[in-house]
């Protein structure tokens, strides 16, 4: 209700924020629009919102170098309960560029393997150039590859039909990709940073992102021609080429970062490796793939995490399923405890972590991969031969390329405490970003006041920021205690210290439901809360409001 009524100001203010930009036109930042949604059967993820063609809304997660993936209506044969059809799909019938011509004709099929560490089956891609709007850029004749007939293939050999496309976020030194077609002049289809920094919509041909997360709520951010310098804590690793090449990872460890442990030990390293002979102290390469789910890494590794976790190996899908009954899930769960990522950086000599916290890694399946919804630990054990950081990882790392320079990055993201962005603009020869000085334990434990001015998550906010293009800035997010971790005390741990092992029978069948310890989810109700943050900046829009409707009638 509060909402709708303030979509008139808005964009008033979008109206003289894009006049003003004209006037000056200098390339700046532009920030992807977010889906109010979240997705996936093993999420769920977050996911931006484009427009294709005439007029096609689709989500998809950002993530794929060169072309953008996209399901089309094919895939679900008009099917409405099929997974897909959330996200919305791809109608080439509704292409606004020559659906019938030349794209129709380009001869380069991409394999269905279009992200790494999970095995796809089916039929190719088929090569395709169509419009994207951004929201308030429209990047034409860009690079789409469509998929009709692809699927997810597990380790049991089942195929499962995909749910959701991902965007293309440009590639090294590109701008356009020239496809031979059948007949004629050779077809040039767009990056999209790689056109908007052509065209000086952007200072370069770069894109930064942080996709957040759905549980603790966590807006995502992904900015082209720019970085939030909010979404960066601490050191970074600074690499070369595209952004899913592999890099060395060599050590995964259990951390307790405050409170008692619900483990017997504060810390626990050497996971990696562990009962694996064949992986030497150097570690393993692993890539880092925002259009993959998992943390696909070996067995072995999977195996030794899962040891000191309440789950149970799922052979047929090669994940660990928490076992929700044991005591010691909600407590992991909720815990101030993570999973730590020990890359080796740059020169081979520096050591980077990046943590992901145990309240990120509570993940939930759904249909089609299960019949009954199941929280279950990400870690994949399907690899197709490489190992892969997939969104379970994103969830807790920045991650952004400067294609011109040839330089990516990836570095700790903070917990859901964020200050407003701080948009930093990348030119192109930039080989550095730079992190916030922000405390990453205060990001997921700082006591949170209410902002002098906040909107609830996912609407207002990233609609006046995204249609605006840059010029009005972040509004920053309305956060509750809730989404804190859980610093647990002695009492919270005391009983069962040991975890049972994934192949002990469960003791704890005697306490059917999950224990109090996990009621911190509730807090403030999203309502209440948005009441209290709506309430300072209401009085001077509905000035504004006002206004407008004597300048605009109303539509
Ligand atoms: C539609 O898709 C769902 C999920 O994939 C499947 O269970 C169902 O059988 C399909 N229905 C038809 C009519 O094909
Ligand atoms: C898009 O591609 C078509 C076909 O190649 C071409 O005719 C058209 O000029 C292109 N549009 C732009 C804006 O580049
Ligand atoms: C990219 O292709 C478009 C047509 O789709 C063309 O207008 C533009 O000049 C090309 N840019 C480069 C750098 O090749
Ligand atoms: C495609 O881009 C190249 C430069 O990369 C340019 O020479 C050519 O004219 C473009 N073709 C079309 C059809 O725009
Ligand atoms: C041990 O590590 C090697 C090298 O990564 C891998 O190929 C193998 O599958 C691992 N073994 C197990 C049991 O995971
Ligand atoms: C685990 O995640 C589910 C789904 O988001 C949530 O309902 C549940 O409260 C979480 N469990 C704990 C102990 O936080
Ligand atoms: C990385 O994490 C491990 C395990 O938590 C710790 O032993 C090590 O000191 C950390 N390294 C750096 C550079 O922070
Ligand atoms: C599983 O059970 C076997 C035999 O009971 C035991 O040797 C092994 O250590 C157990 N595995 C784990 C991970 O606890």
């Amino acid at each position: 209700m509060a909402s709708s009524s303030l979509h008139l100001p808005l964009s008033l203010l979008c109206y003289l924020a894009v006049v003003s930009r004209v006037v000056a036109d200098d390339p700046v930042p532009f920030a992807a629009k977010w889906s109010d949604l979240s997705f996936g059967p093993d999420g769920p993820w977050p996911a931006v919102e484009v427009t294709l063609g005439i007029d096609q809304t689709i989500a998809l997660y950002p993530g794929r170098e060169f072309q953008t993936f996209l399901l089309t209506s094919d895939y679900c044969d008009g099917n409405d309960t099929c997974p897909g059809s959330k996200a919305h799909l791809y109608n080439k019938a509704q292409a606004q560029v020559d659906s019938t011509g030349s794209a129709a004709q380009i001869q380069w099929a991409p394999g269905p393997d279009y992200m790494v560490g999970l095995k796809m089956a089916g039929e190719n891609a088929e090569s395709w150039i169509d419009n994207i709007d951004l929201g308030g850029l429209t990047v034409p004749n860009a690079s789409l590859a469509l998929l009709s007939k692809s699927y997810t293939a597990y380790p049991d050999g089942t195929w499962y039909p995909l749910s959701v496309g991902c965007l293309g976020v440009g590639a090294p030194k590109t701008v356009n990709q020239t496809f031979t077609i059948t007949d004629g002049p050779a077809i040039n289809a767009s990056l999209i940073p790689g056109w908007l920094h052509a065209q000086n919509e952007i200072p370069s041909n770069s894109f930064a992102m942080h996709i957040g997360s759905v549980n603790p709520t966590m807006p995502g951010s992904l900015y082209f021609g720019g970085y939030d310098q909010n979404r960066i804590i601490g050191d970074i690793i600074t690499e070369t080429d595209d952004y899913t090449k592999a890099i060395s990872l060599s050590d995964i460890s259990i951390r307790v970062v405050d409170g008692s442990s619900p483990w017997a030990f504060e810390s626990k390293s050497g996971l990696l490796a562990a009962n694996n002979a064949s992986i030497s102290s150097g570690g393993i390469k692993v890539s880092v793939d925002g259009c993959s789910p998992y943390l696909t890494l070996p067995k072995s590794t999977c195996d030794a995490i899962a040891e000191h976790l309440p789950v149970k190996y799922n052979k047929n899908l090669g994940l660990y399923i928490w076992q929700e009954d044991d005591p010691k899930y909600s407590q992991i769960v909720s815990s101030a405890s993570t999973l730590d990522f020990t890359f080796l950086a740059g020169s081979n000599t520096q050591h980077v972590n990046i943590s992901v916290p145990f309240r990120h890694l509570n993940l939930t399946l759904t249909e089609p991969l299960v019949d009954n919804d199941q929280q279950y630990f990400p870690c994949y054990t399907g690899s197709s031969g490489g190992y892969t950081l997939g969104r379970a990882f994103l969830q807790d790392a920045f991650v952004g390329a400067n294609w011109d320079s040839k330089t990516w990055w990836l570095a700790q993201a903070p917990g859901p405490n964020i200050p407003s962005a701080e948009v930093i603009a990348l030119t192109e020869d930039d080989t550095e970003v730079k992190a916030s000085t922000n405390d990453w334990k205060e990001s997921w434990s700082g006591s949170v006041g209410v902002p002098p001015m906040s909107f609830p998550m996912g609407s207002l906010a990233q609609f006046s920021f995204t249609r605006c293009k840059q010029p009005i800035r972040q509004k920053k997010q309305l956060l509750t205690v809730s989404f804190k971790w859980k610093a647990l005390t002695p009492e919270d741990v005391a009983g069962s210290q040991t975890v049972s092992s994934p192949n002990a029978t469960n003791s704890a069948t005697s306490s059917p439901s999950s224990p109090s310890s996990s009621s911190s989810s509730s807090g403030l109700s999203t309502g209440a809360a948005a009441g209290i943050g709506i309430g300072v900046g209401v009085a001077a829009l509905v000035a504004i409001a006002a206004l407008a409707f004597f300048f605009f009638p109303s539509p």
